[in-house]
C-alpha cells in the first residue's frame, strides 16, 4: 500500500510568535524541525492580513528548505506576483475572507474564473505544482480539471466537525469518497486537509487515492505537550497503516 504524503502546515508557530510580537518562536526552526522529523512538505498560508505568516518568513524558509514548500494564497494580484517572485515547488489556491478564523469552505471555481485561470497558467510556467482547495463536489473536481490544475485538496473541516462533536459522518464521508475517486478519474491528484486529528487522519486514510494530507493546527497544539517529532511520528504510522 502506498504511504499518503505528509504536509505539515506551521502557520501557527507565526500565530504564537506574532501574539507577543517578538522574534520567537521562529517559523523557520519549526519548518527544518519538521523536514528533520520526516515531514514529506512544509505548508505555510500568506493571508492577506499577515495575520501569521509573513513574507520574511516565507523568503527564508525557502531559502533553507530541502522538501518541497506548500505555498498557500488567495487568487489575487498581490499573491501572484509574490508566488511568480518565490517559485515554490508547490502552490495552494485557496478562498480567504478577512474575517474567517480559518479557511471556512472551498473555492468558489465560477467566481473570478478567468483570473484563476490567468494565475495557474502563470504560475504553472514557474513550474510550481498547483493544487485547489475545493469542497468534496464532483462538479468542482470536473472545473478544477478544466482550469489545468495538478491536484485538488478537499476541504475535510465538515467530515472533521462531525467526527469531533461525535456525530454521525457517513454522508460527509462517502462524499468525500466519491470526490478522490473522480479525481482519480480525471486524473488530479487528491489531496485532503482541514481540521485533521488523529482519529479524523485515521478515518480519512483509509480511504484509497488520497496522495497527501496537509495538518496543521492540531499537530502543532499536540506538539506543546510532547514536542513536534513525536507528533509527525504518529501521524506518519497512521498514513502508513
Ligand atoms: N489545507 C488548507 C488548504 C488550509 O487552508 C489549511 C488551514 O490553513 C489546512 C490544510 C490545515 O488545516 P488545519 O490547520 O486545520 O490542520
Amino acid at each position: 500500500m502506498k504511504r499518503i504524503r505528509l504536509g505539515v502546515n506551521i502557520d501557527h508557530v507565526a500565530t504564537v510568535r506574532n501574539a507577543r510580537g517578538e522574534t520567537y518562536p521562529s517559523p523557520l526552526r519549526a519548518a527544518l524541525l519538521a523536514e528533520k522529523n520526516g515531514a514529506d512538505s512544509v505548508t505555510i498560508h500568506l493571508r492577506e492580513d499577515r495575520r501569521h505568516i509573513n513574507e520574511l518568513d516565507l523568503n527564508k524558509i525557502i531559502k533553507k528548505l530541502k522538501i518541497p514548500l506548500n505555498l498557500e494564497i488567495a487568487a489575487t494580484k498581490e499573491m501572484l506576483k509574490i508566488a511568480s517572485r518565490s517559485k515554490p515547488p508547490f502552490l495552494c489556491i485557496v478562498p480567504e475572507k478577512r474575517k474567517e478564523i480559518t479557511t471556512e469552505g472551498g473555492l468558489n471555481l465560477n467566481h473570478n474564473k478567468n483570473f484563476l485561470k490567468l494565475l495557474i497558467k502563470r504560475l504553472k510556467k514557474r513550474n510550481s505544482r498547483i493544487s485547489l482547495f475545493i469542497e468534496p463536489s464532483l462538479k468542482d473536481l470536473e472545473k478544477a480539471k478544466r482550469l489545468n490544475a495538478d491536484c485538488v485538496e478537499i476541504h475535510t473541516g465538515k467530515l472533521c466537525n462531525l467526527i469531533n462533536k461525535k456525530k454521525n459522518y457517513m454522508k460527509e464521508l462517502k462524499k468525500i469518497q466519491k470526490a478522490v475517486k473522480k479525481g482519480k478519474e480525471l486524473g488530479l491528484e487528491v489531496h485532503a486537509g482541514h481540521g485533521l486529528t488523529y482519529s479524523s487522519a485515521k478515518i480519512l486514510s483509509r480511504i484509497k487515492g488520497i496522495q497527501e494530507f496537509n495538518i496543521g493546527h492540531f499537530l502543532i497544539g499536540e506538539s506543546i505537550f510532547e514536542g513536534m517529532p513525536s507528533i509527525i511520528k504518529k501521524f506518519k504510522k497512521i498514513l502508513k497503516s
